[in-house]
């Protein structure tokens, strides 16, 4: 059921950073947790349930999710200096009739005035940053909550940048490593590479996930830096088959889980025909997310659980994309999704988690 956002898209990036969370997650409500029994990335959870990175912008949104019963939530991308958010608005609901295909991605999606379920937004931040040591803090005074909590977990996701026109890719993997050194300080239990974030514009050509020479360099160089600390790379929708397939042979027995998926992008507009979202033309295209992208996060699912049988790996799978429902977490669950994560979802239901766990007491 729809409720009021914990993230108000009506506010901006750093209003929410300030004043956030809204709503559900700030009505005081703790649930328990319950005893663990799962395994995640070595670690033992009450429930195979998280929030994926994004609507969890510091360490009282996390709080509150791991407060309503989210055993493993992901802290927003983080860089290793400052970076501004994209100009507000960052979130406007789209009007997709079933599905989002690529086909239809690729025609444009038109935006709604108002948020209806089922839902489907387009996000589009461009994955701001505070500067590194206010993240750590912030972090670090979470993750000493967590720890706390036997049975849940926090995860800290990074991007490494190419932070000048002229970057070298030695320049660029060494900002990735950078990010994992000061992510590793926060003491984090696992850590997030984003190698699939769709709202960089023209700064980035390709996602660094279809790159799978160079995203073995870098999660190499990452689990050089980090050690023993659990590696999950997010990765996008693969059309491609024999490119997952390059993929999860370069990285699969290099990190220790792969999530998907991240958001299906898609020029937007307005019902008048004009850009949607402000600001310069690579912002026309932006990250689709909720109910239609549901059926690409479960082919993903499935396609990476049969390459890890295949190839003989062991990496966890993380499923994302479009879990509004207690059935929807079902199908992921049925799919292969070791943990199962909800963005938009979670949004709109803090209590998303409570009527899951209900639903499906044993996941
Ligand atoms: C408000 C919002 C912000 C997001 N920011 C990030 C981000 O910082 N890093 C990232 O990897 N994905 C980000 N995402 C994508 C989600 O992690 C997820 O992959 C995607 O939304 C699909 O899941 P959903 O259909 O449950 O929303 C964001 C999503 C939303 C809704």
């Amino acid at each position: 059921m729809l409720h009021a956002p914990f993230f108000d898209p009506a506010k901006t990036y750093y209003q929410n950073w300030e004043e956030g969370p809204f709503n559900g997650f700030a009505d005081g409500v703790v649930l328990p947790v319950g005893k663990p029994r799962f395994e995640y990335l070595g670690y033992k959870i009450a429930y195979p349930l998280g929030i994926a990175a994004g609507p969890l912008l510091n360490a009282k949104f996390v709080k509150a999710a791991l407060e309503k019963g989210y055993d493993v939530p992901v802290y927003k991308t983080v860089r290793t200096r400052i970076k501004q958010c994209n100009e507000w608005p960052n979130v406007l609901p789209v009007e997709v009739e079933g599905d989002l295909t690529l086909e239809k991605a690729a025609k444009g999606l038109i935006v709604k005035k108002d948020y209806t379920e089922p839902l489907a937004i387009t996000n589009s931040f461009g994955n701001p940053s505070y500067p590194a040591d206010v993240w750590q803090k912030d972090l670090k005074e979470v993750v000493a909550f967590v720890k706390t909590r036997p049975g849940q977990i926090v995860c800290g996701m990074i991007e490494g940048t190419r932070w000048e026109k002229e970057t070298t890719e030695e320049d660029f993997i060494d900002d990735w490593v950078e990010a994992s050194r000061m992510m590793k300080e926060t003491k984090v239990q696992a850590i997030e590479a984003n190698f699939s974030c769709p709202n960089e514009g023209d700064r980035v050509k390709r996602l660094l996930c279809y790159d799978a020479d160079m995203a073995a360099k870098i999660a190499s160089a990452i689990k050089k830096e980090i050690g023993e600390l659990p590696l999950v790379i997010k990765v996008s929708y693969f059309e491609n088959q024999q490119e997952l397939r390059d993929l999860v042979k370069k990285t699969g027995g290099l990190v220790q889980g792969i999530s998907a998926i991240n958001t299906i992008p898609a020029p937007v507009y307005k019902e008048d025909g004009t850009q949607a979202l402000p600001g310069g033309e690579w912002r026309l295209k932006s990250g689709i997310c909720g109910y239609p992208i549901k059926w690409a996060g479960l082919e993903m699912v499935k396609r990476l659980k049969a390459l890890r049988e295949e190839l003989g790996l062991a990496f966890s799978i993380t499923g994302v994309g479009g879990v509004t429902t207690p059935q929807d977490f079902k199908e992921y669950r049925d799919a292969g999704a070791d943990v199962v994560m909800t963005a938009t979802g979670a949004m709109w239901n803090p209590y998303l988690a409570k009527e899951i766990k209900e639903a499906y007491p044993d996941a």
